[in-house]
């Protein structure tokens, strides 16, 4: 059974939402996982022990980039978590209408395949509210490029 580690920083619940929607549909494909919120995560070798690792962020801010404050600690200490080699995948919500749609998906996406991660295909970026839908056929090109 693979095991995987979801970690999601949300402020409003949507990023959350879309966390454990991905948690559901990977646990009815046999996966082992695991669901934390980035405000209480250890990020000192979070990966170990895990065969892959969802990040998810919502993005703020207006005119920068800003990360989900409870995952800006997990980003400025990515090097600590242990992801080189490892199947990595992230995703996060956003609302288009600002200038840097989704950046913060952007920034750990491009983070961890720095530190080496193994980026298992596009990253998710929802507009507006989650979409169970949206969601269910991502988790599933993810799952194919396993
Ligand atoms: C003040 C403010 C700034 C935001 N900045 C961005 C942004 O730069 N880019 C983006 O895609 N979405 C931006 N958003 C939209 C949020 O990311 C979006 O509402 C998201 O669904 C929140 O997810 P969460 O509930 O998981 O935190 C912003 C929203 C607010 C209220």
């Amino acid at each position: 059974m693979s095991k995987t580690l979801i970690v999601f920083g949300s402020t409003t619940g949507n990023t959350e939402t879309v966390g454990d929607d991905i948690a559901k549909i990977l646990e009815k494909n046999g996966h082992n996982v695991t669901v934390v919120n980035a405000a209480s995560v250890t990020v000192e070798n979070m990966a170990e022990g895990y065969d892959c690792v969802f990040l998810g962020s919502s993005t703020w801010g207006d005119d920068d980039i800003e990360l989900q404050d409870d995952f800006v600690p997990v980003f400025e200490n990515l090097e600590r978590a242990g992801l080189s080699g490892k199947r990595v995948a992230v995703f996060g919500c956003g609302d288009s209408s600002y200038t840097h749609f989704c950046g913060a998906v952007d920034a750990i996406e491009e983070k961890a395949e720095q530190l080496g991660a193994v980026l298992l295909g596009d990253s998710l970026k929802i507009d507006g509210d989650p979409d169970s839908g949206e969601v269910a056929s991502w988790v599933e090109s993810v799952l194919a490029s396993m």
